[in-house]
């Protein structure tokens, strides 16, 4: 069953009537450039096949009534602060919008994206529901109206769920294009689509999901942007998109903070040249340095994905890294496609001879962003 057919169903039993409509957006893979969007960076992400829909219809009364199959019903009043969970995710995106004439909602939701594997389930969600409340509303949907809606789903996530992340996530998940890959500037805000079809040249963005939950509302991630923000003192620039190199920080934990957000973001611009040029392949290396870096500088990575992103490679991927916050989550291995079966196995061979959780594995394809669906 399809997602929107699916949240229609959860619609329809929950509530005993029609939705007004459904609004689908997408999980994410960044293709390169990991915690550096709060440091005015670079990303290059993708929006995935996979999409969370929200069916809705629109309350006169005040109240939200969130359903969602696996998970515990949801009611609340629109003016309440203290939602917990993932009904925040909703109930934030409408605090943070506030759409016009807008006083309370039926909603049911439905996802395909798998939830803590670090391909962004919450910004598809919170860009599901700003989509829908955007044009049962009638707010604009164009790039402007969008980049609008990315801003308020990142205060809701910042401001009302308490998860301090940096935007990629929803912006990716409100502009992405099929085909293409979205480069992201997160210095002026400017971004532009490059195409990015891995599959014309015999190729296959892998992704495995290591099956161990992140978290990014614990103290880690955080914790790194702290970390990013002192660097950034210490080398007195505006945001380390600035900063040439890290050489002039004493501190040896904050020089390896720095040291990886300015060698991730130049890896940043390669990779986007390379796809300018067509040559995909040449992703591979920056991969493999993107996740050292984030493995032994910035230290987000953890035994899991350290282990499928080395299988992945002694199987013969291109070059493979964790993607998202880290602590958890996936990888994605660039594969050859003759070679896919054989990443697949050793990946899954290398989790099995650990003792860790079984992968599971998706391909990723450039795909587009929020919608009515
Ligand atoms: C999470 C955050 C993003 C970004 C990445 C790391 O996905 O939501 O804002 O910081 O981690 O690149």
């Amino acid at each position: 069953m399809k997602a929107g057919e699916a949240a229609r169903a959860v619609f329809e039993a929950e509530f005993g009537s029609e939705p007004e409509g459904c609004w689908c957006a997408p999980g994410r893979v960044n293709l390169i450039g990991e915690h550096v969007d709060y440091a005015g960076g670079l990303c290059l992400p993708i929006a995935l096949p996979q999409v969370t829909t929200v069916a809705m219809r629109r309350r006169a009364d005040g109240r939200l009534r969130i359903r969602s199959s696996g998970f515990d019903p949801v009611d609340i009043d629109l003016r309440d602060r203290q939602i917990d969970g993932w009904a925040a995710y909703v109930a934030g995106v409408a605090w943070a919008l506030e759409p016009p004439g807008f006083a309370g909602a039926d909603i049911a939701i439905a996802s395909e994206v798998p939830v803590g594997a670090g391909l962004s389930s919450s910004a598809a969600l919170e860009t599901a529901v700003a989509v829908a409340l955007a044009d049962l509303c009638g707010l604009p949907l164009d790039d402007e109206g969008r980049e609008r809606l990315a801003e308020a789903c990142v205060r809701a996530e910042n401001d009302y769920a308490g998860a301090p992340t940096g935007g990629l996530d929803q912006r990716i998940a409100l502009h992405g294009r099929a085909g293409h890959a979205l480069l992201l500037d997160f210095a002026d805000g400017t971004s532009d689509h490059i195409p990015f079809d891995a599959g014309k040249q015999g190729l296959t963005v892998l992704v495995v999901d290591t099956g161990t939950g992140h978290r990014l509302a614990d103290g880690q991630y955080g914790q790194r942007r702290r970390e990013v923000e002192d660097a950034t003192r210490l080398l007195d620039v505006g945001s380390l998109r600035e900063a040439r190199s890290a050489e002039p920080i004493a501190d040896p934990l904050l020089h390896r903070r720095a040291r990886h957000v300015i060698g991730e973001i130049s890896r940043v611009r390669q990779a986007a040249e390379s796809l300018r040029a067509g040559r995909i392949r040449d992703l591979g290396p920056l991969l493999d340095a993107s996740h050292r870096s984030l493995r032994d500088d910035f230290e987000v990575s953890c035994l899991e994905l350290d282990t499928a992103v080395d299988a992945a490679v002694a199987a013969g991927a291109l070059g493979a890294r964790m993607v998202g916050g880290g602590f958890g989550g996936s990888v994605i291995a660039l594969c050859e496609d003759a070679r896919v079966d054989d990443v697949r196995q050793a990946v899954a061979d290398a989790a099995a001879r650990r003792d860790l959780p079984a992968p599971a594995f998706l391909r990723a394809s450039a795909s587009g962003g929020a919608r009515r669906c």
